[in-house]
């Protein structure tokens, strides 16, 4: 049971935060208790990465399973190199970092004896990011240690990317939320690992494979189970523990048309839900909004700018729980560039997949 506490909110300037406007979430990490904070992907909750008793909290105010390792935020490729146990993985950091850092890129490495079992669910890897939102990076700099920090959502749940997010899962949980505004990319970040050549792409997010090509100058693999549905049935030993659970899931059944879709097949997939007797809410791309529908409509962004559909997606995953519908349809966009991160979570969100 995690203990009941009163949850602070720091409101603080999201551009350029200062010392003292951060001064309470500081020390509340350095006493070992969770701070939630804005990352420019999703909200983190935050303890500090090198104090196993700060760092077993977050399991146990998540409800995450022991298994699924935690990402390491730093404030500086110096940092990043620190925690790095590899000698040869440096030279792919260095470059990974010169052209995502800071920004949405989780490195995985093999790791150092200094960063506590706990963290890493015994892996002999680690996942390292600096992220670029100035609350984030002035946090750790202040704090001047690595912070280890999921997504700050109860386990399942979709990612925060609001504080008030974040309070709806974690009041009373935690020692504080501080408010930085709504996260720019809204999907978590990429993760990639270098413990082996080519590097694989664990997780799909802002940063693309096409991204990493260009920089690495050689394809990375993908996953196979980027591509899956919601939990993989498995006795293999899973590369990314992350990847088995189902995720993001709203309490509201989700049915995802796969693409390619035009509003004849929003209509069609509409009908059937109605014969059934549910409100239907409709989640689509501006595109396909524009033909016009009889059930209301969520915007989701532009299929022609995936990553405004990235930016909204979690929010309006959360949003279609008001109490509004008993089902809601969501267009699926092509999964290409930020379009593979948007279709990997909307395949873990949804109840049926429905393919042309
Ligand atoms: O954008 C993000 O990455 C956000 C913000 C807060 O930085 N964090 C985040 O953390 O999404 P989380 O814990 O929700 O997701 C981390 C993912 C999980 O799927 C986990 O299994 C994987 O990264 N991961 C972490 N460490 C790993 C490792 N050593 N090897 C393989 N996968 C790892
Ligand atoms: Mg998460």
């Amino acid at each position: 049971m995690a203990e009941q506490i009163v949850t602070k909110l720091w409101r603080v300037s999201p551009d350029d935060p200062s010392p003292e406007e951060l001064q309470e979430a500081v020390a509340a990490l350095r006493a070992g208790y969770l701070v939630a904070f804005p990352t420019e992907t999703v909200y983190g909750l935050g303890a500090d990465a090198l104090n196993p008793e700060a760092v077993r909290r977050i399991f146990v105010a998540k409800g995450r399973p022991a298994d699924n390792p935690l990402i390491v935020h730093v404030s500086s490729v110096d940092m990043a190199r620190e925690l790095t146990g590899c000698h040869d993985q440096l030279a792919v950091v260095e470059r990974l970092a010169d052209a995502f850092w800071p920004g949405p890129l989780t490195v995985v490495v093999t790791r150092t004896p200094a960063i506590p079992d706990v963290v890493t669910a015994g892996l002999h890897t680690v996942g390292l990011r600096w992220p670029a939102h100035p609350v984030a990076h002035r946090l750790i700099q202040l704090l001047g240690r690595p912070v280890a920090a999921p997504s700050a959502n109860r386990s399942g749940r979709p990612s925060p990317t609001l504080a008030e997010h974040v309070l709806a899962d974690l009041n009373g949980r935690i020692a504080g939320v501080i408010d930085g505004g709504p996260c720019a990319v809204g999907l978590e970040s990429s993760v990639v690992d270098v413990t082996q050549w080519p590097p694989v792409l664990l997780r799909p997010g802002g940063v693309t494979p096409a991204d990493l090509e260009r920089v690495l100058g050689e394809p990375v693999e993908i996953h196979p189970n980027i591509d899956a549905a919601a939990v993989v049935e498995s006795d293999e030993p899973v590369r990314s523990p992350g990847m088995k659970y189902v995720h993001y899931a709203p309490v509201t059944p989700v049915v995802l048309l796969e693409p390619p879709v035009d509003a004849q097949r929003v209509r069609a997939a509409a009908a059937a839900e109605r014969s059934k007797g549910s409100r239907v809410g409709l989640l689509l791309t501006e595109e396909t909004a524009k033909a016009g529908f009889d059930c209301p409509v969520l915007l989701l962004g532009s299929r022609a700018h995936p990553e405004t559909i990235g930016e909204s997606l979690f929010r309006l995953l959360r949003k279609i729980d008001d109490g509004s519908y008993d089902v809601v349809i969501v267009e699926g966009i092509e999964p290409v560039g930020v379009g593979l991160a948007v279709m990997n979570r909307l395949r873990r969100a949804a109840t049926v997949r429905l393919t042309v």
